[in-house]
Order: structure tokens, then sequence, then C-alpha cells
């Protein structure tokens, strides 16, 4: 059956505190965290889902301990090396999305040569976001919109083809880990209508069987875009509406 959820984004939180609650470093939740990447990479793969962005390093993270910025980078990195085989086989197509510019330049040579190699490819659309934020995402879509067009007026259509990532299209399902119940900058524009779900489960215990049954439960959800139901409450007739005196 084909699977009603085209595009997931997630909020992969709760490393540090998972890993302090084992009387380990925060660091160590990360590394965690990281292998549970690939797990989730896999099953949204296998049960077809068209898209999946994952929030790697918030353009906030960068306040975080020079130690913790620096393990997150070289995580990436070995992400990469790990997955690359994978992502190559699976003709998933791979994009990091954000200010790359701070990452180490073998770093940034691994994705350019991921990026290049996948570009065509027809498979999920995987997207990693680093040193992202939704806001700063939006004003470059529309400063590039306006260097490309002095003067125009700018549709919404117009300005959704100006972001980072285009193909990926709107966000179905936004799920976030870890307890806390914010967007926290990510994907501003993309999730105008995504579900939300938030799991207390800590990334790091966070498994591809609870995301089978968060996308399963989501799928039951009704989904309206600020229309009506199709079935059920109709709406009201002229006349019904006059004798409401509305
Ligand atoms: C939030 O945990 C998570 C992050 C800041 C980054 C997410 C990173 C990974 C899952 C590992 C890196 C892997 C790859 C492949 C890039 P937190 O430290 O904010 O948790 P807390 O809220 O418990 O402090």
């Amino acid at each position: 059956m084909e699977q009603a959820i085209k595009h997931v984004a997630i909020i992969m939180d709760g490393n540090g505190r998972w890993a302090t609650q084992r009387y380990r470093p925060r660091v160590w939740g990360h590394v965690r965290g990281s292998g549970v990447v690939s797990d989730i990479v896999q099953a949204a793969d296998d049960m077809g889902v068209r898209a999946l962005t994952m929030y790697a390093f918030s353009t906030e993270n960068w306040s975080r301990p020079h130690e913790e910025v620096g393990v997150l980078f070289r995580l990436l990195h070995k992400f990469l090396l790990k997955e690359r085989r994978r992502i190559l086989s699976n003709a998933i197509s791979f994009r990091v999305i954000g200010d790359t510019r701070r990452l180490p330049a073998e770093t940034r040579a691994v994705i350019a040569d991921l990026e290049a190699r996948t570009m065509e490819a027809p498979g999920l659309k995987l997207t990693f976001c680093f040193g992202y934020g939704g806001r700063s995402e939006i004003v470059a879509a529309a400063n590039r919109f306006h260097e490309a067009n002095p003067g125009m007026e700018m549709t919404e259509g117009d300005l959704a083809a100006q972001l980072f990532r285009p193909d990926a299209g709107e966000v179905d399902l936004l799920i976030r880990t870890g307890g806390e119940q914010r967007v926290s900058n990510f994907l501003l524009w993309q999730i105008a209508y995504a579900e939300l779900y938030f799991t207390p489960t800590k990334w790091p215990d966070f498994t591809a069987g609870e995301f089978g049954k968060i996308l399963n439960a989501v799928a039951r959800r009704e989904r309206r875009f600020g229309g009506l139901a199709p079935l059920g409450m109709s709406a009201p007739s002229a006349g019904e509406a006059q004798s409401m005196n509305v």
C-alpha cells in the first residue's frame, strides 16, 4: 500500500539528557544517537516515505561548548563515510542544507561528492539540516527571488521554489523526540500544515518500531488543511446560516 505520509521531518532531541541520566558525558548521547540516524533512514526508506529531513545542528547549536560542536562535526563525517555505500545503492538523494561553511574542508568535500553523485537519484530524498535555521532559510529564499526578479511581487509559490530543497515539498509529519513540545526554528515554511508528534523517547532510545507506529497512528488522523471533513458535519446551508444570524 502506498505510504500516505510522504515527507517526515525529525527533531532529534534528548541526546544530552540520555547520556547524563547514565552518568556519561553529553557527547556519548550524540555518539549513540548517530547510530539511530542510520536505523531511521533505513526504516523511512523501507516504509515508502519519499522525503526525510533531519535536524542535525541548528544555528543556535553554535553556542555549545567547542568540544561538543567538534564531536557533532566528526559524527557527521563518520556517518557519511559509513553510509555512503548504502546511500548510493539504495538510490537515496542526499543533501545537506544550512550554513556548512564552518564544517571542516574534508567534510564539505565528502558532502559535495555525495550530493553530486546522488543528484539524479530517484529514491528517498534525505536531507540533513546543519547550521540550519528556518527563519534564515525564508529570508535567503526571499532575497534570492528579489535578486533574480528585481521589483517583482512574490507569490507563495515563488518563495517555496527558492527554499534550500524545494523538491522535498511540504512536511506531512514533524516528529520531535525528547519530550519538549516546540518546533525550534525548524522548517518553518514547510511545516505550515504538518501533523505534529511529540514523543518522550529520547533520541538514542528511538527505534524503527516506534517510527513505524507513529507513521501508522498519524496516517489515521484526518488532515483537513483548513477545510471541512469529507464526511461528518456538513457546512450550514444558506438558510441555516441566515436563521443563525451569521
Ligand atoms: C539534540 O540533543 C541533538 C542534537 C543537537 C544533534 C543531533 C545529533 C545527532 C543525532 C548525532 C549526530 C549524528 C549525525 C549523523 C549528524 P541535545 O544534546 O540537545 O539533547 P538534550 O536536550 O537532552 O540536551
